[in-house]
């Protein structure tokens, strides 16, 4: 048997390969083995940097808990996680446009009625959200589910906060007859994302903020229409141009109106400056089953 060399052993490996029964998997593997190895010689990858890969990524999995998954991180911050989601998920640009979901939803959240004060006492300035829920035709769209959750006004989610328990800044509503959904809550900064692991290491290597513009995030769900996970962020952000996981999308940039005390729309309601937030989210058919 001759010896592997440099320039055989990929046909190798993937010989190894060609009993694999399932199709999608006879499918990756021999595409994942031929990738690698390209990249191996592009780059004429040394043992020491092998080395120290290996040390990464096995330290990229000793970070990850229940609580915590660094390996989501890493594949958000290199444009991955967008990516899947973009070849999943191509819509018209009239429709809502996905984003990612992110680490902070939980599925213990409150279901709370059209026009719910969901901030549960945290402090901040108050925000008034009004959403509309349409098809593709412009016909409204009832009894759709939509959660919202959302940092307070330093950047943090409920789970985050010490002596919190109990869910606040997240609530599933369902719309109304009209499509509509409301309500009150405090709102939202931008925030660094997590900095103290091997994402950390990678981001501060490279030069990239950690910082991610302010943002809501919404997810809707209604029979015959596909899921959309997105977030709205305001149009005066500062870091709308370098959010680390590439979920700013222009059309989900957001006027978030600000108002002084006793003026626009919520006057009666809030003794402080305020925000309006309106949009419209436009939802796909699903595809035939
Ligand atoms: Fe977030």
């Amino acid at each position: 048997m001759p010896d592997l060399l440099g320039d055989t052993i990929t046909d190798a490996v993937i010989s190894t390969l060609r009993d694999t029964e399932d199709a999608r998997l006879a499918e990756l593997l021999p595409a994942l083995v031929r990738h690698v190895h390209a990249f191996v010689r592009e780059v004429g990858l040394t043992q020491q940097e092998w080395a120290r890969a290996v040390d990464f990524l096995t330290r990229t999995g000793q970070l990850c808990t229940p609580a915590r998954q660094e390996f989501i991180l890493l594949s958000d911050v290199l444009g991955v996680t967008m990516l899947v989601d973009a070849l999943g998920n191509e819509r018209p640009a009239a429709a809502t446009q996905n984003s990612v979901m992110g680490p902070y939803f939980r599925d213990d959240r409150p279901r709370r009625p059209d026009g719910a004060d969901i901030s549960e006492g945290v402090p901040g300035s108050p925000l008034f959200f009004e959403g509309l829920v349409l098809d593709h035709r412009g016909a409204p769209v009832a009894g759709a589910g939509v959660d919202v959750w959302h940092s307070d006004a330093d950047g943090h989610y409920d789970i985050e906060l010490p002596d919190r328990t109990d869910p606040a800044m997240r609530a599933l509503f369902r719309t109304d007859e009209a499509g509509r959904f409301t309500f009150r809550s405090i709102r939202p900064s931008s925030y660094p994302i997590p900095g103290d692991g091997t994402v950390g290491e990678l981001m501060r290597s490279t030069g990239r903020p950690l910082m991610r513009p302010a943002h809501v995030h919404l997810l809707i769900e209604a029979p015959g229409f596909q899921r959309v996970t997105t977030m709205l962020f305001p149009s005066d952000d500062p870091y709308l141009d370098v959010d680390p996981v590439f979920g700013v999308k222009e059309s989900l940039i957001a006027a978030y109106e600000s108002h002084e005390p006793g003026t626009g729309p919520y006057r009666a309601h809030s003794e402080g400056p305020y925000t309006v937030l309106r949009h419209t989210f436009v939802l796909e058919p699903a595809p035939e089953a």
